[in-house]
């Protein structure tokens, strides 16, 4: 009997690396990051996001970031020959996502040899509130989106006091300690269940420029606030599941952060090193 060839209707992987995907968590310690990007308090690896894409979309497909920041989901796009959008409320962070991406271009070009590769790849920064997403999608002609991934602020976690990772950039006058003071900016939002609820619905605006069965990945974390827990992840992983249907999540684990003593010798206190990249599909009849 002569074996079916592998068909495969979601991205351009080989079983092989389909398999290594499937691994429910993962480590992925994120590199240096470049000068420019440091600003930004929070980001995601471009490595970490071109597993994602690769994995959610075959070559040529469309993918958007609606909360861009300085554009990694966008570089990952054209190093693995996806187009892209960035919605980014910050008009200093799009403009150096605008710039890294036109470094990147450059940088493709000269390792391939030639533009061919990218020049006809649409890496597009967008400076915008993402709860706008339909009147952003009609002028910019966004067209309809095959994978979203993308990492919310995590509450207003970066204005709490204490936090470990704040220390330093609080001492240092080019690193900035919060995404901006706009009050459409979600890190801003001091009230837990109206975070989820604005955040959620921006979500869910998107639904109708996603192609049916697109995929969603959000990256979110469980955070701590004043000694109690808020479950992120698991809320937003239930509320969202009324619109879209809830997949498995991936568990990215960060390996090379330095333990503090969080309640030494008194009481169970984790150093928090994951993350949930939440995984939804746009496959729901609502
Ligand atoms: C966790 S960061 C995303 C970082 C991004 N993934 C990267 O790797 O650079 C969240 C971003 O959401 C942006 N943001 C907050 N509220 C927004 C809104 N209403 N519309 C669009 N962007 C928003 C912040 O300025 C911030 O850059």
């Amino acid at each position: 009997m002569t074996k079916r060839p592998f068909r495969n209707r979601l991205n351009d992987l080989d079983p092989k690396r389909w398999l290594k995907f499937q691994k429910s968590w993962f480590v992925h310690n994120p590199p240096p990051r470049r000068k420019d990007v440091i600003r930004h308090p929070a980001k995601f690896p471009e490595t970490l996001a071109q597993e994602f894409i690769e994995f959610f979309t075959k070559s040529g497909q469309v993918v958007l970031d609606p909360m861009a920041g300085t554009g990694s989901a966008l570089v990952a796009a054209l190093r693995c020959g996806r187009h892209s959008y960035g919605i980014e409320l910050n008009p200093g962070y799009a403009e150096i996502a605008r710039q890294v991406l036109e470094e990147e271009r450059a940088a493709i070009a000269r390792s391939n040899g030639s533009t061919a590769g990218v020049e006809n790849l649409t890496a597009e920064v967008i400076t915008g509130n993402a709860a706008c997403i339909a009147d952003l999608v009609r002028t910019h002609h966004i067209p309809p989106i095959d994978y979203v991934i993308t990492s919310p602020p995590y509450w207003d976690m970066l204005r709490a006091r204490g936090a470990e990772t704040q220390k330093k950039r609080r001492q240092s006058p080019d690193l900035d300690v919060f995404y901006s003071d706009d009050p459409e900016d979600l890190g801003n939002i001091t009230d837990y269940d109206e975070f989820i609820e604005r955040l959620a619905a921006i979500y869910e605006a998107m639904r109708p420029f996603l192609k049916p069965r697109a995929y969603l990945t959000i990256i979110v974390k469980n955070v701590k606030k004043g000694g109690k827990i808020y479950p992120l992840a698991w809320d937003l992983a239930r509320r969202l599941d009324q619109t879209y249907s809830l997949k498995d999540e991936r568990i990215w684990c960060q390996s090379d952060i330095r333990l503090a003593p969080y309640g030494l010798g008194n009481a169970w206190v984790s150093n928090t090193f994951h993350h949930y990249c939440l995984q939804f599909r746009n496959d729901r009849v609502v």
